[in-house]
């Protein structure tokens, strides 16, 4: 089969479009990538040329030898659709989780995402604790959730309760709430680590004054929590825009909450509903 004809290649060039409508992928912001299944793998790998090694700036030694397809550094998001096998690559990690090799895309040259360590250090974490196969790592740069890192404090959870408060839905979207990591230099091995930690235990980890990652077992989850997140922010802007930090009138309360939680039956992060008004 050749490369663009696979369905998860379809989907993954559509997230990049769908985000980079979302206004979340300016110049080259944003990256994305997929831990690629065996067969699907099989499936295309006719079409593979090996380049040489190269370092990967961190070690996942339990992604030895899978393949993932990601976005390219440097590449606008918004050129993906139309010009995929310039923007994309596919990558082999090695036998010890070290390195890795470009086999397609990229053609007129470049590497993969400068954010490689973190996609594939949380691909990593969510792999070892993967319920329901999750396989999707998305960055992007959100404009809500962006603004609210000048404003409310860099505490998980007070940012994960008031996102919860801003729309019903959210608590049911993301029950274990949202981890919330102080600027750090990106592109590197301790942004990555420190990333994948919260993702062992969070839905999504906001990186203060820069964006947001996602994880997900479908494209459409991804966007959709992702999503999800960047609209309640927007909701939390408007109400801060028109009542200050923390003043609302009434909000979703905590006995609204574990209301919630009964009907939907939903585990919701107990040091979040902790805080709650
Ligand atoms: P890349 O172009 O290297 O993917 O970087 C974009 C970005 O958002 C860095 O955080
Ligand atoms: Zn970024």
């Amino acid at each position: 089969m050749k490369v663009l004809e696979a369905k998860f290649v379809k989907q993954f060039i559509n997230l990049c479009f769908e985000g980079y409508q979302k206004g979340w992928h300016e110049r080259n912001g944003g990256n994305l990538s997929y831990r690629i299944k065996k067969e699907e793998v099989e499936s295309i790998k006719e079409n593979f040329t090996y380049q040489d090694e190269r370092e990967i700036g961190t070690i996942v030694k339990d992604l030895s030898n899978e393949y993932f397809l990601v976005t390219g550094s440097g590449c606008y998001l918004m050129n993906v659709k139309e010009y995929p096998e310039e923007n994309i690559c596919i990558i082999k990690v090695n036998d010890d989780g070290t390195k890795y090799q470009i086999c397609r895309g990229l053609k007129n040259g470049g590497k993969p995402t400068s954010e490689l360590p973190s996609h594939l250090m949380n691909l990593e974490v969510i792999k070892r604790r993967s319920i329901n196969e999750k396989r999707i790592v998305y960055h992007m740069h959100a404009t809500n959730v962006i603004a609210l890192t000048f404003v409310l404090p860099l505490n998980s959870e007070i940012f994960t309760r008031e996102l919860w408060e801003m729309a019903t839905e959210c608590p049911v979207v993301f029950p274990r709430g949202i981890g919330v990591i102080p600027w750090m230099v990106p592109g590197g091995k301790d942004i990555a680590i420190a990333t994948s930690k919260m993702i062992e235990k969070y839905d999504a980890v906001i990186w203060a004054h820069h964006g947001m990652f996602v994880t997900g077992s479908t494209f459409d989850e991804a966007f959709g929590l992702a999503d999800t997140i960047e609209k309640s922010a927007e909701i939390l802007v408007k109400v801060i825009s028109m009542k200050g930090v923390f003043s609302k009138e009434q909000t979703i309360s905590r006995e609204n909450f574990i209301h919630l939680a009964k009907d939907f039956n939903l585990t919701l992060n107990e040091d979040v509903l902790k805080i709650c008004k």
